[in-house]
């Protein structure tokens, strides 16, 4: 009888061009290109070709694959309509953009190509209309003259003093490139299993971003920046975050499935955020940071000296996204973002070559009950 894989760690579900996780040298490999060599030059619309077609456009598929983004940005009325509703009954962003992206389907059936561009284009519309009704202000028209990272702060911020500068674009893409496509992780796996059953991409992005919401994937970087406002100065870090271990509370943003030493991502938006920081953002925070990372570092050691537990993506994660001033009720909004483009470009593999998903699950419940019906008569007194 072959044993159970709790969570299924280490088992290979399948096989992608998409991206390699290799857990053990803490490299990450994006369509071809190491993480490091990609994320902090390419244009985020760079990645969705390579991840939707293999390679890297040229100049002409660029300008055309812009163009046909920008043209989907629009939200169907019931769209915006659902975010309205969903505005006045506050509900968590997380749960609205999964509601929203549901309702993207509505009066159109596209192929599988052409709802992933519709998808990838509609998320930074979709999660601009929502922050502003939520903030009592009307959304903004979409725009079809930005390149996708401009639109996503556009969308955001736009229409605030923060003005889109080249440093914020840069930072933002930088994050989108970075985060856009990690394996087999819960949220993409979830889309996968829901298109290999030859359902609809919409259907799979929906469940995609039900499983992205959860504190132990996508949910983490807005309670880690929290944990460094928390800290608030260097010298109580150490007695905060002991406080959180002895309570046996998990540190946002350490700690990973796969990666068995520092997550290479940390670096990419470490980088980032420290060159925003040094000409745009609060340098003593990110100062603040950089120490709290590292007391947290020692004590995790300390803590579970037989389980590495290091930096994971989503610590410089809120670093960065609260530099450019992104608020943080949005990062793992934000993360969705970024992320629809690896879920899309595994749900298209998955529909090219892939079979139905269906492990098996060891039973362990009773066997050869003998069924007895609920007695219906009453008892004579
Ligand atoms: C992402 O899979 C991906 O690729 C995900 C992701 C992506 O790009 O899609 O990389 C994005 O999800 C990054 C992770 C974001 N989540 C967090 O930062 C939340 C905090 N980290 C964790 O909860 C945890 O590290 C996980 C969920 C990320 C991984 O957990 P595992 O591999 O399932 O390990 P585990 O839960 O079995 O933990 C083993 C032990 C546990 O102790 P016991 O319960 O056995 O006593 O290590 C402890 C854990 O409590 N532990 C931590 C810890 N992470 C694990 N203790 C304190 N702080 C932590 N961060």
């Amino acid at each position: 009888m072959s044993r159970t894989q709790e969570g299924l760690e280490g088992i290979k579900a399948t096989s992608t061009r998409l991206s390699l996780v290799d857990g053990t040298a803490g490299r990450l490999i994006l369509a071809g290109y190491d993480v490091e060599s990609i994320a902090p030059r390419a244009k985020f619309e760079e990645m969705a070709h390579l991840f939707w077609f293999g390679r890297l456009p040229d100049k002409e598929d660029l300008e055309s694959l812009k163009r046909d983004l920008a043209s989907r940005r629009r939200l169907p009325i019931a769209t915006s309509t659902l975010l309205r509703d969903a505005a006045k009954t506050s509900t968590p962003v997380m749960d609205a953009v999964r509601m929203a992206v549901s309702t993207l389907s509505l009066g159109r059936r596209e192929a599988p190509e052409e709802e992933a561009r519709t998808l990838l284009a509609a998320f930074p519309t979709i999660v601009g209309e929502y922050w502003h009704l939520t903030n009592r202000r009307e959304p903004l028209e979409p725009r079809g003259d930005l390149s996708h990272a401009e639109y996503c702060l556009y969308q955001v911020l736009g229409g605030s003093p923060k003005e889109i500068d080249r440093e914020r674009t840069r930072g933002l893409e930088t994050y989108l490139n970075t985060v856009c496509d990690h394996g087999l992780n819960a949220s993409t796996f979830a889309a996968r299993v829901i298109v290999s059953t030859h359902s609809d991409l919409v259907s799979a992005i929906t469940g995609a971003v039900g499983a992205l919401k959860g504190p132990l994937h996508g949910g983490a970087p807005g309670p880690a920046l929290d944990m460094v406002r928390e800290i608030a100065s260097p010298d109580r870090a150490e007695q905060v975050i002991t406080a959180k271990l002895l309570r046996g509370e998990r540190l946002m943003g350490f700690g990973h499935r796969v990666y068995r030493t520092r997550d290479p991502r940390a670096d990419v938006l470490a980088a980032a955020a420290g060159k925003f920081y040094a000409t745009k953002g609060d340098r003593d925070f990110y100062a603040l940071a950089r120490q709290v990372e590292k007391t947290a570092l020692r004590l995790l050691a300390e803590h579970r000296p037989e389980r590495r537990l290091d930096t994971n993506v989503e610590f410089y994660t809120a670093l960065l996204l609260h530099g450019l001033g992104l608020p943080k009720e949005l990062f793992t909004a934000t993360f969705a973002v970024a992320r629809v483009l690896g879920w899309t470009a595994h749900c298209l593999e998955q529909l090219r070559q892939g079979r139905l998903i269906r492990p098996d699950a060891e039973y362990i419940g009773p066997v050869g009950l003998a069924f007895q019906p609920v007695s219906t008569t009453t008892a004579p007194n």
